[in-house]
């Protein structure tokens, strides 16, 4: 599948960044898991890197594929993060968390030194918003919670998988918002964040320092 490639591509990039001795945060999600492959052999190859996994789901693939893991308690540093994204523009903001595991995403990505995103050319855009924001709640309230981000202008719907309610990693609910257009992604951020019961939003502000976009045969980068 077209896209397949093109998430292969860019994640084969990234890859490149990742040098000895390196502590390296793992994003999640299906472009992420074509960056673990590659990573994995490397590391059978002889790579010495240590990983902090940002979801379960990391976690478990990392491990089978051979990854060196530890937790943030035992690092004082991550040297590199590389992760994947919903939507992503050109001035470097991204909506993450469709797959659940924006929490966890933003904190390993926001210490890492060096953060690197990566997508197919699907996820390019001019404006974020068409991709429902995800916007991690407490499970206590949630109604109430939803009520009021519902008043800055979009319908919050309870994020389900297979009929049952998703839990995220961390025991909360994600509201995902369709705003349609984000016009000022670091306002809405904030503006949510400041509702009690929002644990964290999805939009991850200029953060990034490269996206590494998979196309038809390249990939093209852009650097901050
Ligand atoms: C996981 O919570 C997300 O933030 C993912 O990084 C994002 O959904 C991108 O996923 P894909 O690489 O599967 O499109």
């Amino acid at each position: 599948m077209k896209q397949d490639q093109q998430k292969k591509l860019a994640a084969e990039e990234a890859v490149k960044w990742i040098k000895d001795g390196m502590v390296v945060g793992l994003g999640s999600g299906s472009t992420v898991n074509w960056m673990l492959e590659k990573l994995g052999e490397k590391v059978q190859q002889g790579l010495q890197i240590t990983g902090i996994p940002s979801s379960k789901k990391t976690e478990r693939l990392a491990k089978q594929l051979g990854i060196p893991l530890t937790d943030s308690s035992s690092v004082s540093r991550i040297d590199i993060a590389i992760d994947g994204a919903d939507e992503v523009d050109r001035q470097f903001n991204l909506i993450k968390g469709g797959g659940g595991s924006l929490v966890r995403e933003k904190i390993v990505d926001a210490h890492a030194t060096e953060f690197i995103v990566i997508v197919d050319e699907s996820k390019l855009v001019s404006t974020l918003g068409k991709f429902p924001l995800p916007v991690e709640v407490l499970p206590f309230g949630w109604e109430l919670t939803a009520r009021t981000i519902a008043e800055l202008g979009c319908e919050p719907k309870i994020r389900e998988r297979n009929g049952e309610r998703f839990i995220s990693d961390n025991g909360n609910y994600i509201l995902d918002c369709q705003f349609n257009s984000i016009q000022n992604p670091q306002q809405l951020h904030e503006q949510l964040k400041q509702m009690t019961g929002v644990v964290e939003t999805g939009l991850f502000v200029q953060m990034a320092d490269r996206i590494i976009i998979g196309k038809e045969q390249t990939a093209e980068e852009i650097v901050a």
